[in-house]
């Protein structure tokens, strides 16, 4: 095995090395970095986290949050043009009817899915690549939820409001917390294998911004672990996945309310229609839009369509100019660029060091704090590891054997032990590299507690609902946002839909949209949602 670090990665190497022994004696004795008063932190955002660049977010000209801001590449698909506009469609001949329609088969989709189904209602789910190709696959730390004695739901909700800058809609943060432990405990009956002790109890850790150890995991593939035994009890219960079959718009009906959606095979390009008494959008986020050019943590399919779909249903939106930068992404070597490492690698202990060897701040900073810092020490200070992919700091991942214990990396986080090794990088024996990745969409559709848009009928769960997390979300509360919300969008649909009758089914909203765009001067040759990302370089023809 051939470490694969320049010399100049060596050199600086060396530096983090030297002053290892000595930064786990004193976390040992608890001496740990100074954290960062409000202020600080405050005018460390403002200088230093994308969500105050303002040169990349424009003015959203038009529809339900018009005059707000959006990062460029959100606003464009927002006022794009229909995938359907020149289309002739009959809608009076549904191919799919059913009472909940889900649109994405992550874990907020399949839990609700499970849960509609529960409540007696016949529910499908369609999603654009395969169920499980989501989000919540790839999530690796863990899920918070407050069941330990030392703790309750209102410790979890002032973490959860202090982490969002007080930004959340408390309703919602109230029913993410209070609905925690019941989470866990569903999850671990239908068959999640949670990290447990020889006691059988839950072994819990801190995440960054938390007051309590919290965070339930299943080594570091949690979401992996939760998506394979969702994905088991949909596929048991016999409910329908539409697979490689995109929403591509949303249908109405002519009472205005949502009633179905306009659906692509994403091979044949066929078009179907879908009618339903209820829809929950559960599309997940929008990592690869590549804010500001950023790599991403996110999956193949994270392009922010729920959002559009509902937008130009007149659905509003809320916090959409606030994104989540995770501090640790690969930064080295190329071929994992952007890929997360877990933020339990620092909860568990391994410390942020500068190309100096100096510890220039506490390991367990909120993400938008903590990334901001890595920021300024890359841009502004000029001590950022040079790598011949990109430049970032070192995360000094051997100290968590020391502080631990041989072997505990490779039990709590094999996952990441592997991908490194794969490199030839042994991260037990060497510091890793890394730097911000987009992580995660904080804002997206407003809902009411009840799961519900401004859409009567459509309701929306997981990533793409905004105010949960105000404008910065903890680590560990998206696994559970997407169970408790999933959970709950399923359980009101499934009852909202006994009591509606659909009317005749209409895309003229869809019309209007085209119709406003125009009349706001609006011009685009783009159209949405996007679906997927375009990787192909320029001047590479174009197939279809
Ligand atoms: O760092 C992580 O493992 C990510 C967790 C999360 O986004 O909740």
């Amino acid at each position: 095995m051939s470490l694969p670090y320049t010399q100049e990665m060596l050199d600086s190497m060396k530096k983090v090395e030297a002053g290892r022994a000595e930064r786990v004696e004193k976390r040992l004795k608890g001496l740990e970095p100074k954290r960062m008063t409000a202020d600080e932190k405050d005018a460390l955002l403002q200088k230093f986290h994308p969500d105050y660049n303002t040169s990349s977010f424009v003015e959203i000209k038009a529809g339900p949050n018009k005059g707000e801001k959006a990062p460029k590449e959100l606003a464009d698909m927002l006022l794009a043009n229909s995938r359907i506009k020149d289309m002739d469609l009959d809608l009076s001949h549904p191919d799919y009817d059913v009472d909940v329609l889900v649109i994405g088969g992550g874990g907020a989709g399949a839990s609700a899915a499970i849960e509609a189904h529960e409540g007696g209602a016949n529910v499908m789910i369609v999603t654009k690549l395969r169920i499980g190709d989501a989000n919540t696959m790839m999530a690796e730390g863990g899920i918070q939820a407050a069941d330990k004695e030392n703790d309750s739901p209102a410790q979890h909700y002032l973490d959860v409001m202090g982490g969002g800058h007080f930004a959340n809609v408390p309703e919602l943060v109230k029913k993410l917390v209070c609905d925690g432990p019941s989470a866990v405990y569903w999850l671990n009956k239908l068959g999640v294998l949670f990290d447990k002790d020889e006691n059988g109890n839950m072994i819990t850790t801190h995440g960054g911004g938390t007051s309590r150890k919290r965070m339930h995991a299943a080594a570091d593939y949690s979401g992996a672990e939760i998506m394979r035994v969702l994905r088991d009890e949909v596929f048991n219960r016999g409910i329908p996945v539409v697979d490689f079959t995109a929403a591509i718009e949303l249908i109405k009906d002519t009472d205005g309310k949502a009633a179905g959606a306009v659906l692509m095979n994403m091979e044949t390009k066929e078009i179907l229609i879908a009618k339903a008494k209820t829809v929950i959008i559960s599309t997940g986020g929008a990592g690869r839009m590549h804010y500001q050019g950023f790599p991403t943590s996110n999956h193949y399919g994270a392009t922010a369509d729920g959002l559009v779909l509902a937008y130009r249903a007149g659905a509003r939106l809320l916090y959409q100019d606030t994104l989540q930068y995770h501090p640790t992404g690969v930064a080295f070597p190329a071929q994992i660029y952007g890929a997360l490492v877990t933020e339990k690698v620092r909860s568990m202990g391994a410390m942020f060091i500068n190309r100096e060897g100096e510890v220039f701040m506490h390991p367990l900073e909120t993400r938008d704090v903590a990334a901001s810092g890595i920021i300024r020490e890359t841009k502004e200070r000029g001590l950022g590891v040079h790598t011949p992919v990109a430049d970032g700091i070192w995360l000094d991942t051997p100290m968590i054997d020391m502080l631990h214990g041989k072997g505990t990396l490779e039990k709590r986080l094999p996952g990441m032990l592997r991908m490194y090794n794969r490199y030839d990088i042994d991260m037990r024996e060497v510091p890793i590299v890394i730097y911000p990745t987009l992580h995660y969409q904080n804002g997206g559709i407003r809902i009411s507690v009840n799961g519900m848009s401004d859409v009567e009928n459509l309701f929306v769960a997981g990533e793409a609902v905004g105010g949960i997390h105000g404008r910065n979300r903890l680590m560990g509360n998206s696994l559970l946002d997407i169970i408790v919300f999933g959970r709950n969008a399923g359980q009101q649909a499934a009852k909202k839909c006994k009591e509606v009758t659909v009317k005749d089914l209409t895309l003229k909203h869809v019309d209007e949209f085209q119709q406003m765009l125009k009349a706001e001067g609006i011009e685009t040759d783009l159209v949405s949602p996007k679906l997927l990302p375009d990787y192909r370089r320029e001047g590479v023809t174009k197939l279809n």
